[in-house]
C-alpha cells in the first residue's frame, strides 16, 4: 500500500531481509496519494483477538492491533489525514515529536477536539529521527486503554547501517478471561501506582515467538505504549547495546543491563542475532526474576555479522541549552490523599496528585488553568523535577526534548528524552531552551496519574 519510493527509501536505511518468508510484518497505513509520506489513519470499535477464544471489542487503528507503523523521514514532510469513527471526539497527539503546536494533538490547548465523524489532516516536518509513539489525548484511560496506541518511526536523513529491525509495542491488557475489558481504574489504585492490565502482550500476542535471520544487525525498537506499567527491559544471554533512549541517539552506545520503561518510553537496541536454531529472549526483570516478553527464534540468513561494539546513531538537531545563562524553575510532584475525594455517590473524580501544589484532571473547554510556567522563546532553562512521592512516575513535556543532567540518586552520562522515570524521592535536572511557542502538556505518563492531578502546562511564548 505504501507507494514505491517510500518502500524504496526505506529499503535503503533498515532493511527487512530479502527472500525470507514468514516475518511478522505490519500493515502500513494506505497511502493517501502519490506522496510518498501520506498517510489515512483511522480510529474506530473494532473486535479483535488477544485472549484464546475470547473477543475484546477495543478500539483500533484501521481495524486492528498493533495499529500500523507510521513511517516518516527526517526533515521530510509527512501527512496523516485522521478519520475519527469512533463514537466520541478524540486528536492524535505525535508522542516525542518536536513539531508546531497546531499539529500537537492536545483538545483545547493546541486544537478543537476532532468529533465523532469528523477528519483532521496533521501535516508536519519531523526534525528528528527515532521510535516516536502515537495516541489520543482525549478520553485518555480509554481511548489508549482499549487500544488506541502506535508507532510512528522517523527515519534518519542520512542511512543508518543496519540489517533488519523489529518493532515491539509492550501493553498490558485490561481484560478478562472472556475478552471482555475489566476495570481502568480504582481510586485506590490510581492513589498508588496504577491498575495493571492482566494481559501481557508484545505487538498484541502474548509470549510470542518471532522468526528473525541470523547472524543480522538487528534494530529493536521497544516502545511501553502501556497505561500504568513500567517494563524492566534485559537481553541476560545476549550482548545488546542501548542505541536510543525515548528516540533520542546516545552519544556512545553501550551495553544493554537492565533498562527500565516507564508508560510511554522507548528504547532502541541493537543486537547482532546469533546462528540459525539459537534463540534470543527478551525478558522483563521484576526484582530478581526474569520473565520472556518475546522469543526471537534465529532462522538462516545470508548475512555475515559478527557480535562486537555498535557505533552510535547520527545525532538530532536538538538546540544546547546554555546552562551558564539557564534560567531554574522548580517543579514538586506530590501526592494530596485527601484534595477532593469521590463524594459518596462516586460523583465528583478524585485528585491524587499535585505539580507545584496544583491538581489539574479534566480536560473541557472552560476548565484549563493557568499554565504551571511561563517560559520566554529562545531562553535556556534547567527544571528541578523532584519526585515527593513514595511511586515512580514518568514525567513527560510535549513539544521539546530535555537533556538529563544528573540524578540525586544514581549517576548520569547526559542523555536526550522526553519522558523521565523519577523514581520515589528521586530529585532530577533537566536542560532545554524553549525554542517551540505553544502551550505544551506536562503530565505524569501513568494515564491514572495524569487523570487524578497530574497534569499541566507550560507556556512558551
Ligand atoms: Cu504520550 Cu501527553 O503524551
Ligand atoms: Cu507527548
Ligand atoms: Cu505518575
Amino acid at each position: 500500500m505504501i507507494n514505491r519510493r517510500d518502500f524504496l527509501g526505506s529499503m535503503l536505511s533498515t532493511v527487512v531481509v530479502a527472500g525470507t518468508v514468514g516475518f511478522p510484518r505490519f500493515s502500513l497505513a494506505a497511502s493517501g496519494s502519490d506522496d510518498p509520506y501520506d498517510y489515512v489513519l483511522t480510529a474506530e470499535p473494532a473486535d479483535i483477538s488477544l485472549v484464546p477464544g475470547g473477543v475484546t471489542h477495543a478500539l483500533c487503528f484501521d481495524g486492528g492491533y498493533p495499529a500500523p507503523i507510521i513511517r516518516g523521514r527526517q526533515g521530510k514532510t509527512l501527512r496523516i489525514l485522521f478519520k475519527n469513527r469512533l463514537n466520541e471526539p478524540t486528536t492524535i497527539h505525535w508522542h516525542g515529536l518536536r513539531i508546531p503546536i497546531e499539529m500537537d494533538g492536545v483538545p483545547f490547548l493546541s486544537q478543537p477536539p476532532i468529533a465523532a465523524g469528523e477528519d483532521f489532516l496533521y501535516e508536519f516536518v519531523p526534525p528528528d529521527a527515532g521510535t516516536f509513539w502515537y495516541h489520543p489525548h482525549v478520553n485518555s484511560m480509554i481511548q489508549l486503554g482499549k487500544g488506541l496506541v502506535g508507532a510512528i518511526i522517523i527515519d534518519e536523513a542520512e542511512a543508518v547501517d543496519f540489517d533488519h529491525e523489529e518493532v515491539l509495542l509492550l501493553k498490558n491488557w485490561h481484560v478478562n478471561e472472556d475478552g471482555s475489558f475489566s476495570e481502568f481504574t480504582s481510586p485506590r489504585n490510581a492513589a498508588r501506582m496504577g491498575t495493571p492490565g492482566r494481559w501481557e502482550t508484545v505487538n498484541g500476542q502474548h509470549k510470542p515467538t518471532f522468526p528473525v535471520p541470523a547472524n543480522a544487525l538487528t534494530r529493536i525498537r521497544l516502545l511501553n505504549v502501556d497505561n500504568t506499567l513500567i517494563y524492566n527491559i534485559a537481553i541476560p544471554d545476549h550482548s545488546a547495546w542501548v542505541v536510543a533512549i525515548d528516540g533520542s541517539p546516545v552519544n556512545e552506545p553501550y551495553p544493554l543491563q537492565v533498562h527500565p520503561m516507564g508508560p510511554g518510553m522507548r528504547l532502541d537496541l541493537a543486537v547482532v542475532t546469533p546462528a540459525a536454531g539459537e534463540s534470543v529472549r527478551i525478558k522483563n526483570a521484576k526484582g530478581r526474576l526474569m520473565f520472556d516478553l518475546v522469543d526471537f527464534q534465529v532462522e538462516a540468513s545470508a548475512f555475515k555479522r559478527q557480535a562486537g561494539p555498535v557505533k552510535s546513531l547520527p545525532a538530532n538537531p536538538i538546540p544546547k541549552p546554555d546552562l551558564g545563562h539557564a534560567e531554574t524553575v522548580n517543579f514538586v510532584f506530590e501526592w494530596e490523599g485527601a484534595i477532593s475525594p469521590a463524594d459518596k455517590d462516586g460523583n465528583s473524580d478524585p485528585k491524587f496528585w499535585t505539580i507545584n501544589r496544583r491538581a489539574w484532571d479534566k480536560m473541557t473547554a472552560d476548565y484549563i488553568p493557568d499554565p504551571v510556567a511561563r517560559l520566554t522563546l529562545g531562553k535556556s532553562y534547567i527544571f528541578n523535577l523532584r519526585n515527593n512521592t513514595p511511586n515512580s512516575h514518568p514525567i513527560h513535556l510535549h513539544g521539546f526534548i530535555w537533556i538529563v543532567l544528573n540524578s540525586n540518586k544514581k549517576d548520569i552520562v547526559p542523555f536526550h528524552t522526553d519522558t523521565v522515570l523519577l523514581e520515589k524521592n528521586e530529585t532530577v535536572q533537566v536542560a532545554f531552551v524553549a525554542d517551540n511557542p505553544g502551550r505544551w502538556m506536562y503530565h505524569c505518563h501513568v494515564i491514572e496519574h495524569m487523570k487524578t492531578g497530574l497534569m499541566g502546562y507550560i507556556e512558551v511564548a
